[in-house]
C-alpha cells in the first residue's frame, strides 16, 4: 500500500522538501537477533562539534562521524556560513572555518533540523553577530530556545526576535563573561552558551548545566582545541575564553542511543549480541533497566553483551535528565513494555508530547493509555504487523522492533526521520538476522 504523498508544515520539525513518498522499511517475524554490531559515532555529539568547528580559524577534523541525514544538514548550514566541509575518509569529516562568508543559518535549513541552533553561540562568539532562523515547534513538542536566548543575553549579548530570526548583536567589546543558571539542564543551551563562553572574556560559570557524555564531548573537543574548561562531567562548568583556539583532530564518541535501540532489539527478541563501539558507562541506567527487565548484560570497556534471560519483565521507565533515563530511549522501552509480563507505567519528564509513538504501537495492538506525561503499559501483547508511521527519530526506530516481534509484516512509513539518526539501520539489523528490508522509492 502506497500512501499519498503529505507535505508537512515547514518548520513543524519535521524533515519538510523531503518526499514523503519516499523509502519504507518492511519487517517480518524475525528469529532472535545474535552477532556483533558496530556503533557509529554520536549524532548528538557530532552536530555540536561540527558547529563548534565555528570557533576554529582553522581545519578541523571530526573521525568517526556517521553517515546520517542530520549531519548532512548540518555539513550544510556551515556550507552556508562559508565552511568547506567534504569527507576526507571513511566516516571522517574536514570542516575548513579559516574564512566565513555569513552570519546567517537560513529557514530552509534550520526548518528541517532544530538542532542547527547549535550555530547560535560559536556565531555570536566568532564574529560578533548571528542570525539564525526560529526553529519553531516540532512533533516532540514545543522545544523553547528561551535559555539559549537568556545565556547569550547574560554574556553581554543582545538578542531581538525580528521576522522569524533570532538576531545576536554582540557589542564591539565582545562577549563578557557571567554566571548563568539554567532553570533546567537543557542539553542545548547548555552547549551553546560553552560554545560563545570559549570565546567571551573571562571565565564563565554555567550552574545546572546538562551533564549529557556528548556535551562532556564537546568540552574535550574544545579542551584540545586549548580552551580552558572545568569541571567535564559535572553540573557546573567553568569556560575560561580564549581567541587562541587552534585547529585539531577529533575523535567523535559512540552513540549510547543507537547501541541501546540494538539491545532493546536484541532482548525483544530473546536475542544474544555484541553491541561495540560506545562506553557502557554511557548507558549505566539503560542497561540497568534491561537487568531489570531480565536481560544478562556484560560490560566491557568499549563493548556490551546482551544475554538472553527468559521472558522480559515489565519495568517503569522514568525519562530525565542525564545521569537519569534518556527521553531518546523511551520509545524503544516502552514497545518492549509492551510485550513483556505485567503492567508498567513509562513517565515522560523532558518533553511534551512525545508519546505519538504509542498511538502508532496501538494500531499494533498494544494497549496503551496516556494521561498527561504519563502513559500506562499493558504487557503480555502480541502484536501484529501493521502499516505504522515513523512519528519522529526514535518512535520510527522503535517501531521497528516492535515489527521485529509482531506477527506478519510490518511496513514503516516516513523513514527519513530514522534516516536522521541511523547509519544503516536496516543494514546493521539484517547483519543481526532480522529479516528486514528496505524499500527504495526512486525519487
Ligand atoms: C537534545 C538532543 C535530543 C535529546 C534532548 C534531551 C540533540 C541534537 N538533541 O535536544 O536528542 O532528546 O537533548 O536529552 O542533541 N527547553 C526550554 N528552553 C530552552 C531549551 C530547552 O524550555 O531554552 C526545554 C525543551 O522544550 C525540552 C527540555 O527543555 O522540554 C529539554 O530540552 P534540551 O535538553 O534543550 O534538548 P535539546 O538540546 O533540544
Amino acid at each position: 500500500m502506497r500512501r499519498q504523498p503529505t507535505r508537512r508544515a515547514a518548520g513543524s520539525g519535521q524533515q519538510d522538501g523531503r518526499d514523503d513518498l519516499a523509502d519504507y522499511i518492511t519487517i517480518e517475524h524475525s528469529p532472535a537477533l545474535s552477532g556483533r554490531v558496530v556503533v557509529a559515532g554520536a549524532k548528538n555529539s557530532v552536530l555540536k562539534l561540527m558547529a563548534a568547528s565555528l570557533l576554529i580559524e582553522g581545519v578541523t577534523v571530526l573521525q568517526n562521524v556517521p553517515h546520517i541525514a542530520d549531519v548532512e544538514i548540518m555539513g550544510q548550514v556551515l556550507q552556508a556560513l562559508g565552511v568547506k566541509v567534504s569527507w576526507t575518509a571513511h566516516h571522517e569529516l574536514t570542516l575548513d572555518g579559516r574564512q566565513l562568508s555569513s552570519h546567517t543559518a537560513p529557514y530552509e535549513l534550520v526548518a528541517q533540523m532544530r538542532a542547527s541552533t547549535a550555530v547560535l553561540g560559536p556565531l555570536s562568539g566568532r564574529c560578533g553577530q548571528a542570525r539564525v532562523a526560529l526553529p519553531g515547534g516540532c512533533n516532540i513538542g514545543s522545544r523553547k530556545i528561551d535559555m539559549h536566548i537568556a545565556g547569550l543575553q547574560a554574556l553581554g549579548a543582545e538578542v531581538r526576535i525580528e521576522h522569524g530570526f533570532i538576531n545576536v548583536e554582540v557589542p564591539p567589546s565582545g562577549l563578557q563573561a557571567a554566571e548563568v543558571l539554567l532553570e533546567f539542564p537543557s542539553v542545548g543551551a547548555t552547549e551553546n552558551l560553552i560554545m560563545a563562553a570559549a570565546r567571551a572574556h573571562g571565565t564563565t560559570i554555567i550552574k545546572n548545566a546538562a551533564r549529557e557524555p556528548e556535551i562532556t564531548d564537546l568540552v574535550a573537543f574544545l579542551q584540545e582545541a586549548g580552551v580552558p574548561i572545568e569541571g567535564a562531567g559535572t553540573s557546573e562548568l567553568a569556560i575560561t575564553g580564549t581567541t587562541d583556539i587552534r585547529e585539531l583532530r577529533h575523535q567523535v564518541i559512540g552513540d549510547r542511543i543507537e547501541a541501546g535501540t540494538f539491545l532493546v532489539a536484541a532482548a525483544m527478541t530473546h536475542g544474544d549480541i555484541e553491541v561495540e563501539g560506545v562506553n557502557p558507562e554511557h548507558l549505566d541506567v539503560v542497561l540497568r533497566k534491561l537487568e531489570a527487565m531480565g536481560a544478562r548484560i556484560e560490560r566491557g570497556a568499549h563493548t556490551i553483551w546482551l544475554h538472553d534471560a527468559g521472558d522480559l519483565k515489565a519495568v517503569d521507565i522514568q525519562t530525565l535528565p542525564y545521569p537519569g533515563f534518556p527521553t531518546d530511549m523511551q520509545a524503544q522501552f516502552m514497545a518492549a513494555d509492551a510485550i513483556a509480563q505485567g503492567s508498567s507505567i513509562v513517565t515522560e519528564n523532558v518533553f511534551e508530547n512525545r508519546f505519538m509513538f504509542a498511538d502508532e504501537l496501538g494500531r499494533m495492538g498494544a494497549d496503551i493509555s496516556i494521561e498527561g506525561h504519563y502513559a500506562l503499559v499493558k504487557g503480555n501483547t502480541l502484536l501484529s504487523g501493521a502499516p505504522v508511521s515513523s512519528p519522529d527519530l526514535r518512535g520510527g526506530a522503535a517501531l521497528v522492533l516492535a515489527g521485529l516481534v509482531a506477527e506478519g509484516t510490518t511496513t514503516v512509513y516516513d523513514v527519513y526521520h530514522i534516516d536522521r539518526g541511523y547509519e544503516d539501520f536496516c543494514g546493521k539489523l539484517a547483519t543481526l538476522g532480522a529479516r528486514i528490508k528496505r524499500h527504495s522509492v526512486p525519487g
